[in-house]
């Protein structure tokens, strides 16, 4: 047999060499050389414009019919969808949807194919499954749109004619990773098809305005297979979440040039689709245990959007000879941290305690006010006590023990009092300036002085306004 000519190219930075090397040279990461073979060079046929790409002419950056396509966005039919998009999608974007195996990737935006048909023309391209598969799916979602259009074959040539023949608005493609362009003769995943595919798509894209959304596997690091560079080409990263377990699902933006990457989108998932939850807090606080020590509840704003989790902690003496830190939902480091803090400014001998952090429900907490309901569940955990019923706790936590301020309390207290919630325990400088009906405010300095309040429960008959 011949010998064919392979090259290896870095998996995360598309460095190229002509042997295998353990570490790359130009971005530093081990093991990332990934062999493709080498084919002799056949002139790339062009995009599926006819000509060639069209003469580019420089614009007015406020041209009027340009800001108009700009506010013109399609819906998904999910508010929550559309919400994580920044508003709906956005003509001639690019986005790429990760998560783990059957979270449900292809479901959403299968589903999303309906409503979007409405607006324009939809092109399902599914390297996954077979026809059958995605038909059945879809009869079960009740997608029956005639605008919803399914090509079952990946290989860009053809998915570029498909697209110059019917014109579609939006173009979906499950998944990047199964695109192949025969031009190259790597596999389909590689680094090589993936970057190649991508970058002919967006260039589709952003000449003839269609609106892609590529779905994108995991890999083991939990971030989207194949070329890392990928999340810099596109417009907007979306990550699917939630423990597959669990019916919640959440959209998270974690790039968007078209809208903020605060908010989240929160669906649960039903044997007709995924359905969206109009009211988190109380779907995520259902099932919350009364009376029970290492659990406390906060609020955290995601975007603009108030949400109530609940915190558990489980800490116990360790029989191993270095003690275990796990953290669900919550940033592992994070949480060692506060485990550290804790130590310190509250005297509790963590040196020999496992410890277990999770939030409910597969939401991740991100931001920093949660600190304080980590160390107070933590704190119950720890002394055997429950937190009161009843009590919120948010706060940033510093490394002295002192508690931080946060934006939007008064938002916070506001969905937390609507859920039942009567006592508050938040930073000092953050007292609202107007009495919140329904709500007991403590303010306090630091994370003493919170354990002192959100334990005692003589002390909860006492008020302190
Ligand atoms: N009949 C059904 N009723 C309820 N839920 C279902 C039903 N069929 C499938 N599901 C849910 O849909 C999920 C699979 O969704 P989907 O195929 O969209 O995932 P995906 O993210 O595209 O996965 P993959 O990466 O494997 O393509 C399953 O894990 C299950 O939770
Ligand atoms: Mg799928
Ligand atoms: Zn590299």
């Amino acid at each position: 047999m011949a010998k064919t000519k392979s090259k290896f190219v870095c998996r995360e930075c598309g460095y190229e060499s002509v042997k295998w090397l353990g570490r790359c040279p130009s971005c530093g990461t081990f093991n990332s050389m990934e062999e493709e073979l080498l084919v002799p060079a056949v002139p790339v046929r062009g995009t599926a414009i006819p000509g060639g790409y069209p003469p580019a002419l420089p614009l007015t950056i406020s041209s009027e019919e340009e800001m108009r396509d700009e506010e013109d966005r399609l819906t998904t039919g999910m508010s929550e969808l559309d919400r994580v998009f920044g508003g709906g999608l956005v003509r001639g974007s690019v986005t790429l949807l990760g998560g783990d195996p059957g979270i449900g990737k292809s479901t959403i935006l299968l589903q999303a194919c309906q409503s979007i048909a409405r607006q324009g023309r939809v092109l399902y391209v599914s390297g996954e499954e077979s026809r059958r598969q995605i038909r059945l799916r879809a009869s079960r979602l009740k997608v029956s749109s005639p605008d919803v259009l399914l090509l079952t074959n990946t290989e860009l040539a053809t998915v570029e004619h498909a697209i110059e023949k019917e014109r579609p608005s939006v173009v979906i493609i499950d998944s990047i990773q199964t695109m192949f362009s025969s031009q190259l003769n790597s596999l389909p995943g590689t680094v090589s098809q993936i970057k190649e595919c991508a970058n002919a798509l967006i260039m589709l894209a952003k000449t003839q305005e269609i609106c892609f959304l590529f779905i994108g596997h995991m890999n083991k690091e939990g971030s989207i297979a194949g070329p890392k560079m990928l999340e810099h080409m596109v417009d907007t990263v979306l990550y699917f979440e939630g423990d597959k377990n669990l019916t919640y699902r959440i959209i998270r933006a974690a790039k968007n040039r078209f809208g903020s990457t605060n908010e989240i989108g929160i669906f649960e998932m039903g044997e007709e689709g995924l359905e969206e939850v109009e009211n988190p807090s109380a779907a995520l606080l259902s099932g919350r245990p009364h009376e029970v020590p290492g659990t406390c509840t906060v609020c955290v704003l995601e975007g603009t959007r108030p949400i109530l989790a609940e915190v558990q902690a489980l800490l116990s003496e360790s029989s191993f000879t270095s003690p275990r830190r796990m953290a669900t939902g919550i940033e592992q480091n994070r949480a060692a941290m506060l485990l550290a803090v804790m130590e310190k400014h509250l005297s509790l001998r963590m040196s020999a305690i496992d410890a277990y952090c999770n939030v409910v429900g597969g939401l991740r907490l991100s931001e920093p006010s949660s600190d304080l309901a980590v160390v107070l569940a933590a704190a119950s955990s720890y002394l055997n006590r429950p937190v009161q019923e009843n009590l919120v706790a948010f706060g940033e936590v510093g490394l002295a023990g002192e508690l931080r301020s946060v934006r939007g309390v008064s938002t916070r207290i506001a969905e937390a009092v609507r859920l039942g919630y009567t006592s508050f325990v938040i930073p000092h400088t953050d007292r609202p300036k107007t009495p919140i009906e329904g709500a007991t405010i403590y303010a306090v300095k630091n994370i003493a002085e919170a354990l002192e309040i959100a334990l005692a429960p003589q002390e909860q008959k006492r008020e302190r306004r």
